[in-house]
């Protein structure tokens, strides 16, 4: 099984959210279930050169806008798969990954660049996988060419749909110059007077898949659809729900490497010292039995600040310590920085975007990790948590509902808290009942173990994908 991985970030060489996380482990589980997978992507100005450790595939020739090209890619096997990175710099030299008013073109380059170096390297895909609207282009630029190039004929495509709130707005009047001007890829595009990458390529895909069995359901209904769920119910037959996994080689309390002691399900002695060091490196008293509540997120809309800027006071007044990482929106933002300022003591934050260690020091240290989310359509960090002992209060909605089961404590099943309604109300009421367990130690030993022998390792889902690329070649 060839597949050619396309994205728009991967770890370790660029990151803003869990797309990266996901890109950078699935092909290396592929890998490891017998497939033959190519990783690709651009190369930011913020890739770290030292990774680039194989050389490079040079003059590989790109059509674009009625000129020849000629890239080159970088190689490395960083992420314990083949990846190449496209350098164009006119492109991808730039200090932001997203964000920029050509990002349609920047990734409709690297849609066509991808391509190029595939019949450049004479890899024959029998899959090329997609993920969300940077690669829609992808999409309909195979189905297109497939038509008339003998080269992808026998080409099947999966898009995986991490986030359908983004959608690849652009104005349609690019989309002749783009090589999307004909039909059917000109209707595909089209949306709402403009023209959107994440529907064409829902479209144009053979097959699509989202991060979690419940996400793949929400996104067909009028409340999660984001307006798409006309279109999504209409592929419902080929639309696919994989909850992403762990990359447990990378988060694991046992042998991580940025933690100040290591510790495992039958010896948690090491999170206490993990506990106090989060306590010291954000400037708050050295308190061990006063619960941490954690939080690492994006600060968008997405992830339920609205619900917690309710709350600042009753927070507060539960006498529990609250530590924020987050990089986002600007009310957010300063909602935190108010909430620090007047409980400086109580509240520890951390504005911006994190190097590796700090995520790893918070899920060692919290005892409690917080993820209210508006919607999730997987959510990574319940996941990461569970592991470090850290216990997960989440809204039930995708992906947080699939992984996290509420603790019953008549028969001490269950891995975490979960409240239903999008309500600031629930939330406290769940944050109280998780507090309740915490002074009861017998109870909360329990919720702990119970979540840090959850396998939630990527072998499972790549074996997934893997049945899933079978479908598709018999196609
Ligand atoms: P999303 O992809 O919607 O942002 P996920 O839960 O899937 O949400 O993944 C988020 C990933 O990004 C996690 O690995 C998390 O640790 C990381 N992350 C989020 N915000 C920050 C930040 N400010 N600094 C460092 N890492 C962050
Ligand atoms: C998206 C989603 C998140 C998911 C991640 C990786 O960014 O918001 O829920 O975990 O992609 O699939």
């Amino acid at each position: 099984m060839r597949v050619a991985i396309l994205t728009s970030e991967a770890m370790p060489f660029a990151k803003t959210g869990g797309l990266a996380d996901v890109s950078g482990a699935l092909p290396k589980a592929l890998i490891e279930q017998g497939a033959d997978a190519k990783l690709i992507l651009p190369l930011y100005e913020q890739v770290d050169r030292e990774l680039l450790n194989g050389g490079s595939v040079e003059n590989v020739r790109v059509e674009w806008r009625g000129q020849v090209h000629h890239v080159r890619f970088w190689y490395s096997d960083a992420a314990g798969a083949p990846t190449y990175l496209l350098e164009a710099h006119e492109f991808f030299s730039r200090p932001a990954i997203y964000g920029h008013n050509d990002d349609h073109i920047r990734f409709a380059f690297f849609s066509r660049a991808a391509l190029a170096l595939l019949k450049h390297l004479r890899f024959q895909p029998d899959v090329v996988h997609g993920n969300d609207w940077p690669c829609g282009f992808a999409m309909a630029e195979l189905r297109a060419r497939r038509r008339y190039e003998a080269f992808f004929q026998n080409t099947r495509s999966l898009f995986s749909l991490h986030n359908v709130g983004y959608q690849g707005f652009f104005d349609a009047g690019d989309l002749w110059w783009l090589g999307f001007g004909d039909p059917p890829e000109n209707d595909d595009f089209r949306l709402d007077r403009n023209a959107s990458a994440l529907k064409a390529g829902i479209i144009a895909a053979d097959a699509l898949s989202t991060v979690s069995p419940r996400y793949a359901y929400e996104i067909q209904t009028p409340e999660q659809g984001h307006g798409l769920d006309w279109l999504l119910r209409s592929r419902r037959d080929r639309l696919a729900g994989i909850t992403n996994g762990v990359d447990y080689d990378i988060w694991n309390p046992e042998t991580d490497p940025h933690i100040a002691a290591n510790f495992s399900a039958d010896d948690l002695s090491g999170k206490r010292e993990c506990k106090l060091d989060l306590l010291r490196r954000f400037g708050l008293p050295e308190d061990p039995n006063r619960p941490i509540i954690a939080m690492i997120s994006r600060l968008v809309g997405q992830k339920g600040y609205d619900l917690i800027r309710q709350l600042p006071q009753q927070i507060l007044e539960t006498g529990s310590f609250f530590i924020a990482l987050g990089a986002g929106a600007k009310e957010y933002e300063d909602f935190l920085q108010r909430w620090h300022d007047a409980a400086p003591r109580q509240v520890g934050i951390y504005k911006g975007f994190a190097g590796e260690p700090l995520p790893h020091q918070i899920e060692a240290g919290a005892d409690m990790f917080l993820m209210p989310s508006l919607y999730e359509p997987c959510g990574l960090n319940q996941m990461y948590s569970m592991r470090y002992g850290t216990v997960p209060i989440v809204r039930a909605t995708g992906g947080l509902d699939d992984t996290v089961q509420h603790f019953d404590p008549a028969d001490g099943t269950g891995t975490g808290f979960k409240f239903g309604p999008y309500d600031a109300g629930a939330l406290l009421d769940k944050i109280r009942e998780a507090l309740y367990f915490y002074a009861r130690p017998e109870h909360w030993r329990k919720i702990q173990h119970n979540g840090m022998l959850v396998d939630n390792s990527w072998a499972a889902a790549a074996k997934k994908y893997l049945e899933l690329y079978q479908e598709l070649i018999k196609l």
